[in-house]
């Protein structure tokens, strides 16, 4: 039996994370951190309350003495960093928030696994760290030796946490990994992403704002996919790797747009061209080959299936849509302990 602390376990990934380990692994236990910041969502979680081998503290990574205090008491064998400040266009208004726990949430966690002992570290990074590629090259990929090349202040953020990672394994010996993974969709994704975004406002025929031309892309990538990876190498990878995951599924963002109306039924007109993002990165392409070689790892979902069981959820959850947009689910963690 292993004690496992998840960071950021209230937000997208790590919720779908959690629901995955705790049912698969009924003998380990895991402990979920999250400051509940807007992007926590409680509701995410609260079914885990029944479990017997999980437990929800809030709290922020970037507190060192609370964290030690768990380390402490917890006496954890992993840690898994999925807490992070994840908005690129939230960057851009104010990157200190996304310095501050990004980079400085990071060194915390990783001094307290140098002080107490764990047995790995992970850290959830993520493509952007790469930069971004031509439109007119599509041979081109990341792979994992391709250079940190940042546009944004949050994959600059993101990219100083994987360096303060690497360096915490070669000056403290500290058994680390890092994946890096392409755009995650599926149930739980905070309606500001393009996809849960472009969902909820069809839902209320509201106009879907399209960056630019709507000619970037990303290469999706189903949540479940990227937690079964994320668990691979946290149980088999090798310390000191650093391993990408991708979808295999690049679309630029205006097809996914029509992809999702057409799905929903709903007239393209909801479309509208929008001023573009500043440093607005082209386009990402991730080669997942290393993972797929070395730990057997491959995506499950195509893009179509993933897309249609994902609108399925949304239309199937407007009470969890509703008590976002009321701002209830700020509420709910609060409630649930009366
Ligand atoms: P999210 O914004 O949905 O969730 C982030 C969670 O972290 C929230 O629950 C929030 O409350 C919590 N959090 C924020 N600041 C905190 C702090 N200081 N202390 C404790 N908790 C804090 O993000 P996500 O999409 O689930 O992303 C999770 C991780 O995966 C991030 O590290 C992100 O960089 C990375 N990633 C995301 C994607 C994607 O497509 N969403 C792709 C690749 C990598
Ligand atoms: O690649 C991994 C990254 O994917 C993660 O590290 C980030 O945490 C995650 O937010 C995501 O970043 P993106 O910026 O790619 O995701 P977002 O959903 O914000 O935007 C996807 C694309 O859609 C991007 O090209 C911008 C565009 N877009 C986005 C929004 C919110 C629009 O055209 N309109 C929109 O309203």
């Amino acid at each position: 039996m292993k004690t496992y602390f998840i960071t950021g376990g209230a937000g997208f990934i790590g919720s779908n994370y959690l629901h995955y380990v705790t049912s698969k692994y009924p003998n380990d236990y895991f402990v979920c951190l999250d400051a509940l910041t807007y992007a926590g969502n409680y509701n995410n979680i609260r079914p885990l309350d029944e479990k017997g081998n999980y437990k929800f503290v809030q709290g922020n990574i970037t507190d060192r003495q609370f964290v030690n205090q768990l380390f402490e008491q917890e006496k954890f064998d992993v840690v898994i960093n999925f807490a992070a400040e994840s908005h690129v266009d939230n960057s851009i208004k104010n990157p200190e928030i996304f310095l501050m726990t990004n980079i400085i949430g990071t060194e915390v966690l990783l001094d307290a696994c140098v002080k107490y002992g764990i047995t790995r570290y992970h850290q959830i990074s993520t493509d952007e760290v790469y930069g971004d590629l031509p439109l007119d090259r599509p041979d081109l990929l990341f792979t994992e030796e391709t250079p940190l090349k940042t546009s944004s202040p949050y994959s600059t953020s993101k990219a100083s946490a994987d360096l303060l990672v690497m360096a915490y394994h070669r000056t403290y010996g500290l058994p680390v990994t890092i994946s890096r993974c392409s755009n995650n969709y599926g149930p739980f994704q905070f309606p500001e992403k393009l996809i849960p975004l472009t969902i909820s406002r069809a839902l209320n025929d509201e106009v879907i704002p399209v960056y630019g031309t709507g000619q970037n892309v990303r290469d999706w990538i189903h949540v479940h996919d990227h937690n079964v990876g994320v668990d691979l190498i946290v149980r088999n990878g090798k310390v000191g790797e650093i391993y990408n995951l991708g979808g295999h599924s690049e679309r630029p963002n205006l097809s996914i747009v029509k992809t999702i109306l057409a799905q929903m039924g709903k007239s393209d007109d909801l479309i509208t061209f929008v001023e573009d993002r500043k440093g607005h990165d082209l386009r990402y392409a991730i080669a997942s080959s290393k993972v797929e070689k070395e730990l057997g790892w491959n995506r499950t979902y195509t893009f179509e299936e993933g897309i249609n069981k994902t609108i399925k959820w949304y239309l199937d959850s407007q009470d969890w849509i509703d008590d976002i947009k009321s701002g209830s689910y700020q509420k709910a963690y609060k409630i649930s302990k009366r």
